[in-house]
């Protein structure tokens, strides 16, 4: 038995779709745990790319089972349509493939039509959310009125719950934003034929997953987002609604902390962010858009350009720590090809003086300046090279002085969007089993 929790330890697309799925060979299970489609993980296999928003990207393996845990929140119609579209394609064509938690609450149109009321009432001060209406969904989730899937399955709390929520988000909905109220009908239909079409998926998540640990099968746990987007460790208000650190794959998926063997922290060789909120290390000059032309840095989920920056290690020594990260996927190196002077930030000045270390409050950060060590760049093109010895030297100090910096080793390197694109140092699973 062997279970590893994989987390972005930055601000979200980090690669880690691509990193679950390389592992996925060694799961059994891979398990998401928080968030919804507001993640958008992208595999390359061959010449085909999947961006997976729901589903664990462990589905395009077969004999594995995928599981949407108690701490996601599910749009049934993405869920379909991502279902669907996976067939069309060849793949899971095995219903008991997938589980969905009954336990998971489902996001609702009134839920996007606030997410969308709200931003537009914030106006320079948005969020820049996704509006799939996922702060919304988890709103009613903690003042407990939400409507979970096992609601859903069952007509007649689903239309009691759907009445006395819609009703009330109505009211605020016309009154307070001056936006449109949205029809019972028309909505009940919807989910109502959703619910017949999921309800073969559905499943007690907590108590399969317990099961399948007595059987001692080794579960993946997929982040979603990343650490800094985390409602209690990010860079709140700028952050998504749900424990993004590897603490919420507990809660998320109802294992113990106990079953926990290994944390692996997804960063990638520089920083992005999309939507609003501080950067330290943001570039607005030549380097930041070479990273996000290179980098092809653009939004799997609504498109939007990623803003790009320098790896700051003043951050991801705090997102090690909140995560006990114990090993680390460095993605995207190829990116940095080409780029003469290298740099890392390894401490924040504010107000003339150097702070002790991360900080999550906005306005500190935003008044923050980076202070930054310099590394020699290397040219060649590293994307078809397999072992760390074979990278260029300049590559491999840049990787050391990561590891020295944030006190943990990197176990794999990602050098390429593709499967073969990748360095694997030591196979996580392979060193709990040793440890074993
Ligand atoms: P996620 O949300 O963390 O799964 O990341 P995204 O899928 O949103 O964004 C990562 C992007 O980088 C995707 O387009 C991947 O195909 C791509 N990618 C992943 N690893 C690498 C890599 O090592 N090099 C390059 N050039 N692209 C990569
Ligand atoms: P993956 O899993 C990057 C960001 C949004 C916004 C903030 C809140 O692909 O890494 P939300 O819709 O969650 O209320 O938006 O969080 N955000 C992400 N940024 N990657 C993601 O997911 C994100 N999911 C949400 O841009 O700033
Ligand atoms: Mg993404």
């Amino acid at each position: 038995m062997s279970n590893l929790i994989l987390v972005g330890a930055q601000w979200g697309d980090e690669g880690k779709g691509k990193i679950v799925d390389i592992l996925t060979r060694s799961a059994d299970l891979i398990v998401r745990f928080q968030g919804g489609n507001n993640a958008g993980h992208t595999l390359v296999v061959g010449d085909e790319k999947f961006v997976f928003h729901l589903i664990p990207s462990g589905i395009l393996h077969s004999g594995k089972i995928s599981v949407i845990g108690n701490g996601v929140v599910v749009d049934p119609a993405v869920l379909i349509e991502e279902i669907q579209s996976l067939k069309k394609r060849g793949y899971f064509l095995d219903d008991s493939a997938l589980i969905v938690s009954s336990d998971a609450h489902v996001i609702m149109p009134y839920h996007k039509a606030l997410d969308i009321a709200r931003e537009k009432a914030r106006g320079s001060k948005k969020i820049g959310t996704t509006k799939r209406g996922i702060g919304p969904a988890y709103e009613d989730k903690a003042s407990r009125r939400g409507i979970r899937v096992e609601d859903l399955l069952d007509d007649e709390v689903f239309k009691e719950k759907l009445l006395h929520n819609l009703t009330e988000t109505n009211s605020y909905l016309k009154n307070v934003y001056n936006a449109d109220e949205l029809e019972y009908d028309g909505i009940y239909e919807q989910y109502a034929g959703y619910a017949k079409v999921i309800a073969k998926y559905v499943a007690s998540s907590q108590t399969f997953l317990s099961e399948q640990i007595d059987k001692k099968k080794n579960i993946l746990f997929e982040g979603a987002q990343g650490a800094l987007l985390d409602i209690d460790h990010g860079t709140f208000p700028y952050v998504t609604s749900s424990n993004t650190v590897s603490g919420g794959a507990c809660t998320g998926a109802g294992v113990s902390p106990r079953s926990i063997d290994y944390v692996l922290g997804i960063v990638k060789a520089y920083t992005t962010r999309v939507g609003g909120g501080p950067f330290v290390t943001e570039l607005s000059d030549d380097i930041g858009e070479r990273l996000q032309k290179e980098g092809a840095e653009y939004g799997a989920t609504t498109g939007r350009a990623r803003r790009c920056g320098w790896l700051d290690a003043v951050q991801l020594k705090f997102t090690t720590r909140v995560n006990g990260i114990d090993g680390i996927a460095l993605t995207k190196l190829d990116v940095l090809t080409g780029i003469k002077k290298i740099k890392i930030c390894t401490g924040y000045k504010h107000n003339g003086k150097i702070l002790d270390g991360f900080t999550t409050s906005p306005k500190i950060l935003g008044g923050c300046e980076p202070v930054y060590e310099e590394l020699d760049g290397f040219d060649e093109d590293i994307s078809e090279i397999k072992e760390f010895d074979k990278l260029p030297e300049n590559a491999k100090i840049y990787i050391r002085r990561i590891q020295e910096l944030l006190g943990t080793r990197v176990v794999m390197i990602s050098v390429g969007c593709k499967r073969s694109q990748t360095i694997m140092v030591e196979n996580p699973f392979d060193f709990i089993s040793s440890k074993k």
